[in-house]
């Protein structure tokens, strides 16, 4: 298959399209490189020796978004594209709408054109706010806690609204939880800029000396050793997922939503303590304040993903930690 990737030079994207291209797809990425760099794309190009294609645009930019796909005969897009940052989101919500939901409105008439129906969006576990209940199942009621959130929220509405218009849309939105890690290769990885928001690029930072210390949000929280837990999920596993999304979303017209995570929550000691064994010494770490907003625990039931796409998470803490350390001492 052809299928586009906007915002496919990032974290995620850059893996994904790793993945593709080793299952024999063909790759067209459109990405405005405002949080990814540009040598991601060679960098995929060496994984995998295979060649893709790129183009420097905006995704709001319609007339170059239908080029791309009636050019390059695409059969279906992966949406990554979008701001991700909860707290940038909090101070400037505006440029969360207009990006992300100018953005999907921008790509969606685009693909409406191009008469290219089906599409895989890049959704959040932040959709379902605060838990009522745990394991969270695709069932569980949604709100948004941020405007990132909203964002979310308001694009998988959308996309309803599109599949209920028109029978022939095949729209399936995932819903990530935490990702972590990088390709083995150590070529590529999660590279944020400036200090890192995510626990396991600033545990690295600390563990290379970067960074002298890592501030752990809350001690006191209700689980088994006071720190918050998530649902950390190995970035090529998830990567894998978006193929076995793809499949099932081919023949499946309408719209559904599936969680993509492992099913089980690590605390943040415990990712500590799985990275101190992959680099062999101690990660100072201070508890400090619960961070407005956080939550106790967060994890998936990943039985839909299981059932329907045929996809489960096969890689584990250490191998998450292993790769994020391989990708660090790369750089
Ligand atoms: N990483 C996570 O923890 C996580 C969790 C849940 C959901 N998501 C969602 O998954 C998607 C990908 O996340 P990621 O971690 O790879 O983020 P990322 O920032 O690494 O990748 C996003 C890519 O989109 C590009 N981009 C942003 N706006 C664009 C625009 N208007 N036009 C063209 N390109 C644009 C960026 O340059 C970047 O390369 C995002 O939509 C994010 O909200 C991420």
């Amino acid at each position: 298959m052809n299928i586009l990737l906007t915002g496919g030079a990032g974290y995620i994207g850059s893996h994904t399209a790793v993945a593709l291209l080793e299952a024999g797809h063909h790759v067209v990425i459109i990405d405005n490189f405002c949080n990814s760099q540009r040598s991601v794309v060679n960098k995929i190009e060496q994984i995998t020796g295979k060649k893709l294609i790129c183009i420097e645009a905006d995704v709001c930019n319609t007339p170059v978004v239908l080029k791309a796909l009636q050019e390059n005969q695409v059969d279906a897009v992966i949406h990554f594209a979008g701001l991700k940052a909860v707290g940038e989101s909090v101070q400037n919500p505006l440029a969360y709408y207009a990006n992300n939901i100018t953005g999907t409105i921008s790509l969606l008439e685009a693909m409406r054109t191009a008469d290219v129906n089906v599409l895989v969006f890049s959704s959040s576990a932040t959709v379902y706010g605060d838990p009522l209940y745990l394991p969270i199942d695709e069932k569980h009621p949604t709100s948004a806690t941020s405007p990132y959130g909203r964002t979310k929220l308001h694009i998988e509405e959308m996309l309803k609204d599109m599949a209920s218009s028109d029978p022939t849309w095949k729209i399936i939105c995932l819903r990530y939880f935490n990702p972590v890690g990088a390709h083995d290769s150590g070529l590529i990885g999660e590279e944020p800029q400036g200090i890192p928001n995510n626990l396991t690029p600033y545990v690295a930072r600390v563990a290379s000396g970067i960074l002298p210390q890592l501030q752990v949000f809350g001690g006191n929280y209700p689980t088994a050793d006071g720190t918050g837990v998530r649902d950390y999920i190995h970035i090529m596993d998830l990567a894998e997922g978006h193929l076995a999304a793809l499949n099932f979303v081919n023949q499946h017209p309408g719209w559904i939503a599936v969680n993509l995570g492992t099913g089980s929550g690590h605390s943040v000691l415990e990712v500590i303590h799985a990275y101190e064994a992959v680099v062999n010494s101690k990660i100072p770490f201070k508890i400090v304040d619960r961070r407005p907003g956080d939550i106790a625990s967060c994890y998936a039931k990943v039985d839909s993903a299981r059932e329907l796409l045929q996809w489960v998470a096969k890689r584990g803490l250490s191998e998450m930690c292993e790769s994020s350390w391989n990708f660090q001492r790369a750089k």
